[in-house]
């Protein structure tokens, strides 16, 4: 397994290029599943959770090129021979549940595994399978799979009434609807910008959608959608990851692509903390206005909120500031996993469920430190980047899956980090 080797203390300088979202292609892809006519994605990130999609998209019989690298997918389902997604490529990945509402609104039958838990949590999705029952689906839950079959007149617009925020079971739910005979209107919806950023795509494909962006979605369902073109918004957690790197370690670094509008209440932190951000013509530029970064209190909330897929990064920003930052995770049962490895690199955390007090300290001191997940893993590579010494962060696999050229974008400022092949 790969190994990332940072040595800290480089002050950082230059532009790095944000990516297109991972979160956002994860479920534009499902999408090709709702139209026989060809759906073509451009600013595709390069990833492995693109990859497993792509190979889930093809075991269902769907067509999918990776042109220009990979930052072009271009995809056709016109023939699908096969409505089961696997255990074994649903496991991998859990955004794999998301092309349930697609095949069922499309064919009126589906079998996908379920998806299991990963190390941030249970993971269920008792909200996606309400979602598609209140449009008249029938589900049956059976040797870890739901089997799902539509009415015989295909699915109804329904009322979905969310009792907690869900972005994936709002984005089955609003695939599903697209096809659905009649109104659908989702309630308690999530607005974040990869839900409009595939509302934006099904329009061009022919759905009626409102509201997307607003708690209150309502779908006019039509006959069949077309092909598009889309291009993936840009990925909000990159930039908050890179904006963060200035932050931690000095320097000015402009994030090209990046805008505010992405990151509102996480910029608004930044501020606070002491560390300015610019809009430019190409992107966010982020410094520290002075000296040492101030204590702050965070806590995750669905968008508009502050992300939780930006937790792990602030926390390790934090970790240096002048004084007691308190962090709330109130989106996922146990997502402070990268605490521990923190606190072998120096740092003073206290975590009590789902409460992490924070308190800065003058150095953090480089250390061999293992990546539990994907935002856990790149907020130890932040830390390392500020570390005095060298930092080793193991089980980089999990970086793979949402950040792409982490080396190259870092060196290209002036960090000091290369990727050493492990066994
Ligand atoms: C999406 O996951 C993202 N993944 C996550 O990013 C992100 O952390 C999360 O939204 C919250 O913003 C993708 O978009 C592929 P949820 P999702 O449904 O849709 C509970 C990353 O690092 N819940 O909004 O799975 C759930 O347990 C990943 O890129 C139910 O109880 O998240 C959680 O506590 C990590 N029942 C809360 O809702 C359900 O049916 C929010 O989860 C579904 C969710």
């Amino acid at each position: 397994m790969d190994s990332i080797v940072v040595t800290g203390g480089n002050a950082l300088k230059g532009r790095i290029p944000i990516a297109g979202a991972k979160n956002a292609c994860l479920t534009l892809m499902p999408a090709t599943l709702l139209s026989e006519e060809p759906l073509t994605l451009t600013n595709a990130p390069r990833l492995s959770d693109i990859r497993t999609m792509t190979t889930l998209l093809q075991s269902l019989g769907a067509e999918v090129q990776g042109l220009q690298e990979g930052q072009v997918l271009a995809m056709s389902s016109h023939a699908l021979d096969n409505h089961t997604a696997d255990y074994d490529i649903v496991r991998k990945m859990r955004a794999s549940i998301l092309v349930l509402g697609p095949l069922l609104a499309r064919d009126g039958h589906a079998v996908v595994s379920l998806p299991g838990g990963c190390a941030i949590g249970a993971r269920p999705v008792d909200l996606h399978l309400r979602a598609l029952e209140a449009m008249g689906a029938e589900l049956d839950l059976r040797d870890g799979y739901v089997h799902a079959k539509a009415p015989s007149g295909g699915l109804r617009g329904g009322t979905v009434d969310f009792p907690l925020v869900s972005v994936g079971a709002t984005e089955n739910a609003l695939m599903a609807a697209t096809l659905a005979k009649g109104t659908t209107v989702i309630n308690n919806a999530a607005r974040e910008p990869e839900i409009v950023d595939l509302a934006e795509c099904l329009r061009k494909m022919g759905a009626q959608i409102e509201g997307d962006g607003t708690p209150t979605i309502t779908v006019e369902g039509v006959d069949r959608l077309g092909g598009a073109t889309h291009r993936v918004v840009t990925d909000r957690i990159e930039l908050g990851t890179y904006m963060l790197a200035p932050a931690i370690c000095g320097g000015e670094v402009e994030c090209l692509g990046g805008e505010i509008r992405l990151l509102e209440a996480f910029c608004e932190k930044l501020d606070e903390a002491g560390i300015s951000v610019e809009e430019t013509d190409d992107g966010l530029k982020v410094a520290r206005r002075n000296g040492r970064v101030k204590a702050v209190d965070v806590t995750t909330e669905p968008f508009p909120g502050f992300p939780t897929d930006l937790q792990a990064q602030m926390m390790a920003l934090l970790c240096t500031a002048e004084g007691k930052s308190v962090l709330e995770e109130k989106i996922f049962e146990n997502r402070f996993m990268h605490a521990p490895e923190l606190m072998r690199m120096g740092a003073q955390i206290d975590v009590h469920g789902g409460t992490a007090t924070v308190s800065g300290v003058d150095k953090l001191k480089g250390a061999p430190v293992m990546a539990t997940d994907l935002r856990a893993s790149v907020s130890l590579i932040l830390a390392g980047l500020a570390a005095e010494g060298e930092t080793v962060v193991s089980r980089v696999y999990h970086l793979d899956r949402g950040y792409e050229h982490v080396v190259r974008k870092l060196s290209g400022v002036g960090a000091q980090i290369e990727r050493v092949s492990g066994s």
